[in-house]
């Protein structure tokens, strides 16, 4: 069948004044810690990135001690297990693409850290792929460990569908419907994908201020200097 055209989204981040919407980035790290993380990595976030989402020096200690990470090698030459840090980064869940494709029937559960590049408007089609799911209709027959998703191109996606309602407990008391956790954790992969963005998007905008300025003085000492011209 066709590609249905995605539900366009509101997003905080949106725009030149858009900002991440620091309530949806943390329920956005909860269902990535108690869902996504499972099968997909976050290999270019540390834990102490999410000072950015507003987390305290003990909250991300906390956190970072949660999981265990690799180090090494010891004086023995052999690499360990020890409790996160905050340097650390999110751990992979596998150690390499050939195991995440044996755990997943073949197919390769792509890391998320770049995934939801706003600049390319990708945050409406990974909302849009979370929300997809669906029966497949009577006249396709779906391939071995495929589900069927209206927003996938083909529609038969090796993911199984990721979110059901309540999958999680929200630590601030927001109902975890799945239209709530997939815009939640694509605003906290939005930010994955591009932490400076606020800084990015505040500079273009002084820069834009100084340059009208800036035409302002520029007109002002022509229309001086030419003044006496007549
Ligand atoms: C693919 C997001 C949970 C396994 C993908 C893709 C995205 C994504 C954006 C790429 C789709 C594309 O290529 O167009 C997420 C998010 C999750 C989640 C945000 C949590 C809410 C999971 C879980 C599993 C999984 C729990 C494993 C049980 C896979 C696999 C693929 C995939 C195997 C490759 C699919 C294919 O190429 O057919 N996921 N995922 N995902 N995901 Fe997930």
């Amino acid at each position: 069948g066709d590609a249905i055209a995605l539900p366009k989204q509101d997003w905080s981040f949106s725009g030149i004044f858009g900002t991440f919407d620091r309530a949806a980035a943390q329920r956005g790290l909860q269902v990535y810690r108690e869902v996504c993380s499972t099968c997909h990595s976050l290999d270019y976030i540390a834990f102490r990135n999410l000072a950015d989402l507003g987390y305290s020096e003990d909250e991300i200690k906390a956190i970072a001690a949660e999981y265990e990470v690799e180090d090494g090698p010891n004086d023995e030459g052999e690499m360990f297990m020890r409790p996160g840090t905050p340097a650390d980064r999110f751990p992979a869940p596998f150690p390499n693409e050939n195991a995440a494709r044996a755990s997943n029937g073949g197919a390769y559960p792509p890391d998320l850290s770049l995934i939801v590049d706003a600049r390319a408007g990708f945050e409406d089609y990974v909302y849009a792929l979370l929300i997809g799911y669906e029966e497949a209709p009577a006249d396709v027959t779906l391939m071995a460990g495929m589900n069927y998703n209206k927003y996938f191109a083909g529609h038969q996606i090796a993911m199984a569908q990721p979110l059901y309602e309540d999958g999680v407990t929200y630590a601030d008391g927001t109902k975890a419907s799945v239209e709530q956790m997939a815009k939640d954790v694509t605003t906290f992969l939005a930010w994955a994908s591009e932490p400076n963005m606020e800084t990015r998007k505040q500079t273009g905008v002084a820069v834009i201020l100084f340059l009208i300025v800036l035409s302002g003085l520029f007109y002002a000492s022509k229309r001086k200097i030419w003044a006496d011209v007549h």
